[in-house]
């Protein structure tokens, strides 16, 4: 899929006031400073479209682009920032489960996680309840860049291997690095395909 535009369209954090229209939308979730507004800037082949930083809680609302004039791609907060106050947390928390619980238009979200780590509790317990409220869900690995291949097949063995004492089979996976411009053809043409169905 060619982009062909990529707009800002709105922030908020109420679920209630994003944006009506019944465009599908597909969301981007995962641990702070994991790399998913650098994935969207990616993906969009825009520098600076979703807000990016080095240090992590940069992004700390619910952002909408529309992409190509008939879709959604959504930035959200991370999980998981420990420096974050406890009650700016339990915020976060409640609005970004509520935009899951929700927002109807959602096709399916994009969990990300840092290729270089061990599965997560963290971000296992966020599939689990993403798979326990039947909301669709893939993996992105992100910083591919990081690693060497053989490396790389070594830590998606460890995910999937603890992941199937779980589910029953592995989630879909992509592959990414926002730096190299890796996976970007995968993610853009699985969208295409769920767009047009
Ligand atoms: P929050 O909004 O704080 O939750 O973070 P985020 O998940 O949106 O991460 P962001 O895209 O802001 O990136 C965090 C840091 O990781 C930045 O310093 C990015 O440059 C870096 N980064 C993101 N993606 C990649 C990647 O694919 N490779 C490398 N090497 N660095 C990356
Ligand atoms: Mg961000």
């Amino acid at each position: 899929m060619k982009i062909k535009s990529a707009e800002f369209v709105m922030s908020n954090s109420d679920v209630a006031k994003c944006p009506k229209s019944m465009l599908p939308e597909y969301a981007f979730i995962g641990r702070s400073n994991v790399g998913k507004s650098s994935l969207i800037n990616m993906l969009t082949s825009r520098k600076s479209l979703a807000k990016t930083s080095g240090r992590p809680g940069k992004t700390q609302l619910i952002n909408h682009f529309l992409i190509n004039k008939n879709w959604h791609l959504v930035d959200l907060p991370g999980y998981g920032y420990a420096r974050v106050s406890k009650s700016a947390k339990k915020v976060f928390q409640k609005f970004i489960t509520q935009y899951f619980a929700l927002r109807e238009q959602l096709v399916t979200a994009f969990v990300l996680v840092d290729i270089r780590h061990n599965p997560q509790p963290i971000d296992l317990e966020f599939m689990q309840w993403l798979g326990e409220n039947g909301i669709p869900f893939s993996i992105i690995f992100t910083k591919a860049d990081k690693l060497k291949p053989k490396a790389i097949n070594r830590y998606v063995d460890a995910y999937k291997k603890v992941l199937l004492e779980t589910w029953e089979t592995m989630p879909n996976y992509f592959i990414t690095s926002s730096t190299k411009d890796i996976g970007k053809d995968d993610v853009l043409n699985y969208i295409d395909g769920l767009n047009a169905n």
